[in-house]
């Protein structure tokens, strides 16, 4: 494999370079039905039968709701200095906007100075999937209203915890939550199709920028970031119809939400069939898109090759599955491809006015087991090893990448997957909910102190 030849060790990524972890409000938290919270999206999708593998929900989840004490305590043992949590807006606001629920308050105010008290700082995304399902019974994201009811949420997160959270997500992953939630189907609110789709996506490009702007506005002082998902994409073939069906995967699933962002616009021009945007745009919007964030969130996990496939609606592009390629891949079936990482990294600092990046989710779901009380990842281990090897290697050709986060803290709901998939750094047993730190979690701990590592090969 390619490599720069750097030992991994923490001082070569530089002295202010931002280590941590990073979670989910539904996938960790629990108590769905705490005093004052409402329903979100994601409670009513994975109550309702067939929608997520064995019916598993995150009813409980890893009861971080009541277990976070013990669980910074351990996140503190492992030395990790940064913690990328989301709130929960039903949490917060039962019915999406209006009455606040001082239960919600209190309980993310205990969290945050929680944090604070070990020594850990607090990075916050406003929004990762867990819409209030009062906002969906009134179009969800298709609802041009959303841009009013996030940026209430976004100024009352502000005004309630601006005091002590200093770093700030808007969106995580607006590609996945509108993709997966709105067109395919397969993640909360389960709606289909490209009619909910498209306004789904400029109403979530909207949010990303206003949001920021409200932040900006009420904590000028703030760090402000917002994440997507990322792939490097690849043609199967050298043909010109392999080629330009990859560039379209790439147009969607890297650049459709950041160009925006960026000033560009949407990149219509490799999507056609995203055209239809227009139809939402309103005088002014385009405006509105642009935001200055003070960096963008990496999330990459893989690479995707692509296919031309003229049965395909709209993209005529399809994704040829790691298993069908001879490659190594994880339990999500996502290939092993640590270059992935690096060239994602190298793309999207190549935009001229690209703010600094931090791989704020990388890690993978393998199979693992509890035995005598241990958890041997080794293949965790390598995984994280090699794919922080390609970021040093960008970061060495002079990629303005400035931290890193691994997803995931400990094992937690993987949405449509439930828990069988577990891509925590801690091992959690959901009948007993005792927390084991496996041996990947011992090796980020040891990284983090200062200690070399050679990458696996
Ligand atoms: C991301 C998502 C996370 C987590 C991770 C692993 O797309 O932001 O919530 O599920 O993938 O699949």
């Amino acid at each position: 494999m390619e490599s720069n030849n750097l030992p991994l060790i923490k001082s070569a990524f530089g002295e202010d370079f931002y280590w941590g972890v990073s979670t989910a409000a539904y996938q960790i938290e629990g108590a769905h039905e705490a005093e004052g919270k409402g329903a979100s999206i994601w409670d009513v999708f994975s109550g309702t039968k067939g929608k997520v593998k064995l019916n598993h929900n995150g009813n409980l989840a890893c009861d971080f709701f009541n277990r976070y004490p013990d669980d910074l305590q351990l996140m503190q043992s492992l030395h990790i200095p940064n913690f990328r949590f989301s709130l929960s807006w039903p949490r917060l606001l039962p019915q999406g906007y209006g009455s606040v629920s001082q239960t919600g308050l209190a309980y993310y105010n205990r969290l945050i100075d929680h944090c604070l008290e070990l020594g850990i700082t607090p990075w916050v995304t406003l929004y990762h999937w867990d819409l209030p399902h009062a906002l969906e019974k009134l179009g969800g994201w298709t609802n041009r209203k959303v841009i009013d009811w996030f940026q209430e949420y976004a100024a009352l997160c502000v005004k309630h915890f601006g005091d002590r959270v200093k770093h700030w997500m808007v969106l995580n992953e607006p590609m996945v939550f509108t993709g997966a939630g709105y067109f395919l189907g397969v993640h909360a609110p389960g709606r289909r199709g490209f009619g909910s789709f498209v306004p789904a996506v400029h109403h979530a490009a909207l949010c990303q920028a206003i949001g920021g702007r409200t932040i900006r506005s009420l904590q000028p002082e703030a760090t402000i970031g917002t994440t997507f998902s990322c792939s490097h994409i690849e043609p199967l073939r050298s043909t010109e119809k392999d080629e330009r069906a990859a560039r379209r995967v790439d147009a969607l699933l890297n650049r459709l939400f950041m160009e925006p962002a960026l000033g560009l616009g949407y990149p219509l021009q490799d999507l056609k069939f995203m055209r239809r945007i227009e139809k939402y745009m309103l005088p002014g919007d385009v405006d509105l898109l642009p935001f200055n964030f003070d960096f963008i969130g990496v999330q990459n996990y893989t690479r995707e090759v692509v296919k031309h496939s003229f049965w395909t609606p709209f993209l005529q592009a399809n994704l040829v599955p790691a298993r069908k390629r001879n490659v190594p891949y994880t339990l999500m079936n996502w290939e092993v491809y640590p270059q992935s990482i690096y060239h994602i990294l190298h793309q999207f600092s190549q935009y001229p006015n690209m703010p600094k990046l931090i791989v704020t989710e990388n890690g993978a779901a393998f199979p693992d087991q509890l035995l005598d009380g241990q958890v041997h990842d080794p293949k965790r281990v390598a995984f994280l090893q090699q794919y922080l090897q390609q970021v040093l290697r960008a970061k060495a050709e002079g990629v303005p990448v400035t931290g890193y986060f691994v997803w995931s803290f400990v094992d937690n709901f993987e949405w449509a997957e439930g828990y069988d998939p577990r891509f925590g750094l801690v091992h959690v047993d959901y009948e007993t909910q005792q927390r084991t730190i496996k041996s990947s979690g011992f090796w980020y701990r040891d990284f983090l102190k200062g200690e070399a590592t050679v990458a696996a090969e």
